[in-house]
């Protein structure tokens, strides 16, 4: 079995500092850097986008993992492509063709995931899982950080790591938000591959310790 990956969340960094928040997610045990982006329409909040994450990408050694919460995200993809992005996740809700939205961030030659609100059942993926790399599973309505998980989510877990079994779908499960040392190993359990993890890294006194933490409640 592969080891689970930590994505610490840039939107709880110091923005002040970003350049050293980076640098310090490179010594760290992360493998993810997750960057969400936010429009003020698909979600009710603004957070950073393209020539942040243009910079950004130039100095981070980790996987560059861009979680759009964004409508009409076909518009971007090219854009995000350009500025550094490794893996792009867009929303089922926000996407009218999702077929042609994953294939579109495949040919761009990024991975390609699919992001689903908590609202959004997990039968909505079957005829999807077969084309793309993640499943952005939200833990959290999406549009900030800092909020309590979502116990139901478990449940979603479970369905989702089934449908990939089954399928024989490649698909690694991303859990995004709410995410702590306390729920992180149960998360696991339930067949996460990928945690994401904004304020309990960030707002941690120490975040590579936090990292660590984190990184060994899901290994051991
Ligand atoms: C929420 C974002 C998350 C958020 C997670 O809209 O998609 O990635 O940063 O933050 P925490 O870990 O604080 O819940
Ligand atoms: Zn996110």
């Amino acid at each position: 079995k592969k080891t689970p990956v930590i994505a610490p969340s840039l939107l709880a960094a110091n923005f002040l500092e970003l350049g050293k928040e980076v640098d310090m997610i490179n010594h760290s045990e992360a493998a993810w850097l997750h960057l969400d982006v936010m429009d003020g329409r698909f979600v009710p909040n603004i957070s950073f986008g393209l020539p942040v994450i243009a910079q950004l990408s130039k100095v981070c050694k980790k996987v560059c993992d861009v979680h759009l919460m964004i409508e009409e995200p076909e518009k971007y993809a090219a854009d995000f492509a350009k500025a550094g992005a490794q893996i792009l996740s867009v929303h089922i809700e926000a996407c009218r063709h999702l077929h042609r939205n994953i294939q579109q961030i495949k040919g761009l030659g990024m991975k390609a995931g699919v992001a689903v609100n908590p609202h959004t059942p997990i039968h909505l993926l079957e005829d999807i899982i077969g084309d793309v790399d993640v499943v952005l599973l939200m833990s959290v309505n999406p549009g900030f950080g800092g909020q309590h998980y979502i116990e139901h989510t478990y449940t979603k877990i479970r369905q989702v790591r089934k449908m990939i079994d089954e399928s024989g779908s490649k698909a690694l499960i991303e859990i995004d938000g709410g995410v702590t040392l306390g729920n992180a190993a149960a998360i696991v359990e339930a067949g996460a591959d990928v945690l994401v993890a904004g304020s309990s890294v960030f707002g941690a006194k120490d975040p590579i310790a936090a990292i660590s933490a984190l990184k060994n409640v899901i290994t051991s």
